[in-house]
């Protein structure tokens, strides 16, 4: 995306086209079928190519890549979306894309019963998911903690480092003029108890910067087009209270002042299965934690599990799930090492206790939760929960799946369930000729 000269916290995605400047002068380079005989055939040349309707931008990338009919309608399906709503979603739109959406049940959250909803195309997680909430259920469920919605901004300004104790005793100074001027035009958010609250700042010496932390309260919002905005606006007074140059204004994706923490107590008879004692499946898993805690490999792929519970409720709930995976995997390596995000130990009496934290910055306002209606179909199945609550759900559907997984590669191994219900899918595929064999010529591989 190109810089815009006054981005908006409520200025919706608008249609950008990576090559026009930000004043928005660009002139057309001529119409599409121009453009198609400018790149031709195969070409990713598609000049004006966003700001064609979303109908015609379709067919010129099927002719262009040479595709066939029925590869041109599988791209261009609307389902839960008009190609309207689409078009404002994103850039140069063809279409939608579709994912099997599930319930997981068996979830309680802090004594209340919860449906999770969950956008998935892997077989097994839905499953997985449900079991381990029930596994947990059976010690009374999930408790659940989470911070204040406090989201961090960081500004980075440059200063020579004969101006660095002069730049910090401004800071100081000026504090609170600084955060009152990050929240002027933010009233609503203010008088619904959010804002921004606080800053600090830390030096790097090897970029020679003050790299300032806005910490602001954005409630019910992900609010990353709030702090964005206000970042930029308060780095614009930063060079009136002291010699500096202004770098990157952007929030961090490692939101570590806006945690949600699940834990849950897994009754050690609650782990009997008909092959292994209860005791046996508890310390299997303990160990399993303990091989990911000493191997960053193991440590990887029970991640990879743990978000197989937490990204497919982000894809329902639209929120934005690079973001949670990329604070997630940060937050796991915050003591330098990567780690386990969960831990699983064994309590005196032999029950198994879990224990997930992550950073949680979900909304249930803003982005598209609203406007996507599968998205707001799928926070009222939840029954509408805050954004605090909804991240507390979201780290025990992780815990949640972690515990599945650990429960069974910790005893019988994990392709028994999953093969049994993986056979469907291969059955299906024998009966259905692979996407492949109708590739058309003009592959990446040809
Ligand atoms: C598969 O998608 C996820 C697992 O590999 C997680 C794990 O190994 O803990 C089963």
């Amino acid at each position: 995306m190109p810089p815009t000269s006054e981005p908006s916290v409520t200025q919706p995605n608008k249609p950008a086209d990576p090559e026009t400047p930000a004043s928005g002068t660009a002139t057309r380079e001529g119409p599409p079928s121009d453009a198609l005989a400018t790149g031709g055939r195969n070409s990713s040349r598609l000049p004006n190519f966003y700001e064609l309707p979303i109908s015609e931008r379709l067919s010129v990338a099927a002719q262009s890549a040479g595709i066939e009919r029925r590869d041109a309608d599988a791209l261009g399906r609307f389902g839960a979306l008009t190609p309207e709503l689409t078009d404002v979603f994103i850039e140069n739109a063809i279409g939608t894309f579709s994912l099997p959406l599930g319930v997981a049940t068996n979830f309680r959250v802090n004594g209340r019963d919860f449906l999770v909803p969950m956008a998935v195309e892997e077989t097994s997680v839905l499953a997985a998911a449900s079991h381990g909430a029930k596994l947990a259920r059976a010690g009374g469920g999930f408790t659940v903690t989470t911070t204040e919605p406090v989201m961090t901004g960081q500004i980075e300004l440059g200063v020579a480092a004969h101006d660095r104790a002069a730049a910090e005793a401004a800071l100081a100074l000026h504090k609170d003029r600084l955060i009152a001027w990050a929240n002027r035009g933010h009233d609503s958010l203010v008088a619904r108890g959010g804002g921004a609250r606080d800053l600090d700042w830390r030096w790097i010496e090897a970029i020679e910067s003050l790299v300032v932390h806005l910490y602001v309260d954005t409630r019910e919002a992900m609010g990353a087009n709030i702090v964005n905005t206000m970042c930029e606006r308060v780095s614009g007074l930063m060079p009136e209270l002291f010699p500096c140059s202004i770098g990157l204004r952007i929030l961090t994706n490692l939101t570590d002042r806006r945690l949600a923490r699940a834990v849950c107590r897994i009754p050690v008879t609650a782990l009997d299965t008909p092959e292994f004692s209860g005791a046996r499946v508890a310390q299997g898993i303990e160990r399993a934690w303990l091989f990911a805690c000493h191997d960053q490999h193991r440590a990887t792929t029970n991640n990879k599990g743990i978000m197989n519970g937490i990204d497919p409720v982000l894809i329902a709930t639209g929120n934005d799930w690079r973001a949670i995976e990329a604070g997630a995997h940060s937050y796991a390596v915050r003591s330098g090492r990567y780690q386990p995000m969960a831990s699983w130990q064994r309590l005196p009496a032999g029950d198994l206790e879990g224990i997930l934290e992550l950073p949680m910055a979900v909304g249930t306002v803003g982005g598209v939760t609203k406007l996507h209606p599968t998205a707001a179909a799928a926070l009222r199945l939840m029954g509408s929960p805050t954004a605090r609550e909804l991240a507390g759900i979201i780290v025990a559907t992780g815990l949640a799946q972690n515990l599945s997984a650990l429960r069974a590669l910790a005893t019988e191994g994990i392709q028994r369930g999953h093969m049994g219900l993986h056979r469907k899918n291969l059955d299906l595929l024998q009966r259905t000729p692979p996407a492949a064999a109708a590739r058309p010529s003009g592959g990446l591989d040809s």
